[in-house]
């Protein structure tokens, strides 16, 4: 597929899976996907595997990203993770707002910002994740929510910062659900986000980030998904926990 910005396909394992379950899932991607290189391939265990996984992963095309992070680099913050613990596991990418963070934990646009800013301070790249929920969209509200939501927690990132963010649309009625965006749904979506950024930052740096589409993406719809002209990946929750169906989405992709 030719695409103007490179693809990156990231599965986000949330919490699922021992130690031993994510070693046999990263060994099989490793093998089913070593012949990769037009997508940014990405695995997001949890914590607690991204020692094993990091090392299982050496030597491959596939990047290893974290589900969360503190905005603190250290001290007396309970159950927190700071930059420089996942970077001793050779962690990339950071998960930033995922929509159950959200809605479970509270976290709201200004907390994302300062934790985007400090996976940036930190030579990490955030996936910060927006996205409207089905009472939202129905109240005609998906752009104004959209909006909001990009410019609050992107708030402060230099343009240079900006375009090395990567932005996933995860509409909320479509996570774990089964019912996918149609791919008219997606671009449209998409499209905005990008005028958003836009008008946030400039034309150059919105054309530069990468925007990845998730919600129930499986094999049978990725090749769809993908093919818009502003969706630039996926961020794949449920079928990223198998390897056929995590290597199928990103073969399916090319
Ligand atoms: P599903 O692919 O299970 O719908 O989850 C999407 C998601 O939340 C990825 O972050």
């Amino acid at each position: 597929m030719n695409k103007e910005r490179k693809l990156i396909i990231a599965g986000n394992w949330k919490m699922n899976k021992t130690v031993a379950e994510s070693l046999d899932l990263a060994r099989s991607l490793k093998i089913d996907l070593a012949s990769v290189k037009e997508v940014d391939i990405v695995v997001c265990p949890p914590f607690t595997s991204l020692s094993e996984v990091s090392k299982a992963i050496l030597d491959s095309n596939i990047r290893l990203g974290a589900q969360n992070m503190s905005e603190h680099n250290a001290g007396a913050y309970t159950g927190e993770i700071a930059a420089g613990m996942l970077k001793e596991f050779s962690v990339r990418y950071v998960i930033l707002g995922h929509s159950e963070r959200r809605q479970y934990q509270k976290e709201s646009d200004a907390l994302i910002a300062l934790r985007a800013a400090a996976v940036h301070a930190a030579s990490l790249k955030p996936i910060v994740c927006v996205g409207e929920t089905l009472a939202e969209r129905e109240a005609g509200q998906m752009e104004k929510v959209l909006e909001t939501q990009v410019r609050g927690s992107l708030a402060g990132l230099s343009k240079e910062l900006m375009a090395e963010t990567v932005v996933a649309y995860e509409p909320v009625w479509a996570i774990g659900t089964g019912k996918t965006a149609t791919t008219a749904q997606a671009q449209e979506a998409h499209a905005f986000i990008r005028g958003v950024l836009s008008k946030m930052f400039d034309e150059a740096v919105a054309r530069r980030v990468r925007i990845q589409y998730g919600g129930s993406v499986k094999p049978s719809n990725a090749r769809e998904l993908m093919s818009q002209a502003d969706v630039d990946g996926a961020l794949v929750g449920g079928a990223s926990l198998e390897a056929r169906s995590f290597a199928d989405i990103i073969k399916n992709s090319i």
